[in-house]
């Protein structure tokens, strides 16, 4: 299936995914899977291998997510208002090299487009759904607050989490948000009536940045963390541009290492959180991994491109396998 997707333009694949993954999976539905289920804050997750940001962006498509075996979606970055992406080429891919690129600057249909899409299938979906959330470009990040508090107020009847994302590298100054969390994030998560509120955070940070803003969240009374956004290094030798954000295998070890790091400052707090880990999950090996490291939940948007909508069920037996071997040495 992900081989037709290597033979179109990047900015035809990526739109083209979610219609050519509907009619797929309108042949071959996966079911949900129960495995390592558990449940955060009363959510239920039948399994821990979820859609990340950026896949579904309004929210148009989650039957079609939930049909691949899905855990749990996450949909977004929605902003307030609608606004197009940045112009110009804003997707590109390296196959050879499993890297994702992209600049798309939050492309979004609005809030009061999403929350429809989002409210007319949220009764039949049964997993849990996650709304990511980011302002507008043309919302100075001074006043950043005013937009994040308004799409959590208004997500939270909807959505089981909220994602504040402060992490893309596609919107001009957003990654500063990242700087000083403990001024305003309360406020969201005040906003937020109960939900759960998680930020997801950049792969570039420095190590005391990190562990600054985890923190700084932490204090602030949030949920749980998302690790990690797209980043902006670049391998030696690169084709793609400076600006834009990168994912795929350039994050496989950056966001386990992230993962390792931050479980180990956040200690005993850990027990109260929701650890998500994302970036460069490329098999799924990768992904029982990080959950062996103590991630709760995981993510793959690379996975899906580079290794295909299988990834979902593959996992799973993975898993089964592994148990089974497990249950063979042990009796
Ligand atoms: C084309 C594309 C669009 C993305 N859009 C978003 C987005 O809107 N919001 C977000 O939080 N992350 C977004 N991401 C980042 C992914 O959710 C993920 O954090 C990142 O790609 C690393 O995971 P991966 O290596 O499995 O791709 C996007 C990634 C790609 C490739």
């Amino acid at each position: 299936m992900n081989s037709w997707l290597k033979w179109l333009p990047p900015s035809w694949a990526h739109g083209l995914a979610p219609v050519g993954l509907g009619i797929y999976t309108s042949f071959k539905k996966f079911p949900t899977r129960e495995w390592r289920s558990f449940e955060f804050a009363g959510v239920r997750f039948p399994n821990p291998l979820g859609i990340p940001g950026g896949m579904d962006k309004n929210g148009t498509s989650l039957e079609t997510w939930k049909s691949l075996g899905a855990g749990f979606i996450e949909v977004g970055t929605v902003t307030p208002y609608a606004q197009k992406g940045n112009p110009g080429t804003v997707i590109d891919r390296d196959w050879h090299e499993q890297l994702l690129w992209n600049k798309l600057g939050f492309p979004s249909h609005g809030s009061d487009d999403v929350f429809f899409n989002l409210k007319s299938q949220k009764s039949e979906l049964k997993i849990p759904l996650f709304v990511n959330i980011g302002k507008n470009r043309t919302r100075p990040n001074e006043e950043a607050e005013v937009d994040y508090i308004y799409l959590a107020d208004r997500f939270s009847e909807v959505a089981d989490a909220l994602v504040v994302n402060v992490s893309s590298p596609n919107t001009l100054g957003l990654r500063d948000l990242q700087k000083n969390l403990n001024s305003w994030l309360k406020k969201v998560i005040d906003a937020s009536r109960g939900k759960p509120v998680l930020v997801k955070l950049s792969p570039d940070l420095s190590q005391e940045d990190l562990f600054s803003c985890l923190d700084q969240c932490e204090e602030a009374g949030c949920a749980g963390f998302i690790l990690t956004n797209t980043t902006s290094q670049r391998p030696g030798g690169s084709k793609f541009p400076v600006e834009g954000g990168l994912s795929g295998k350039i994050l496989t070890e950056t966001s386990r290492n992230i993962l390792k790091k931050s479980l180990l400052h956040l200690g005993p707090r850990k027990n109260h959180l929701l650890v998500v880990s994302v970036g460069g999950i490329l098999t799924p090996e990768e992904a029982l991994a990080r959950l062996d490291l103590g991630a709760d939940l995981v993510q793959t948007y690379s996975g899906l491109v580079f290794y295909g909508p299988q990834f979902f069920e593959d996992t799973y037996q993975r898993e089964a396998q592994n148990r089974n071997i497990e249950q063979r040495v042990e009796s």
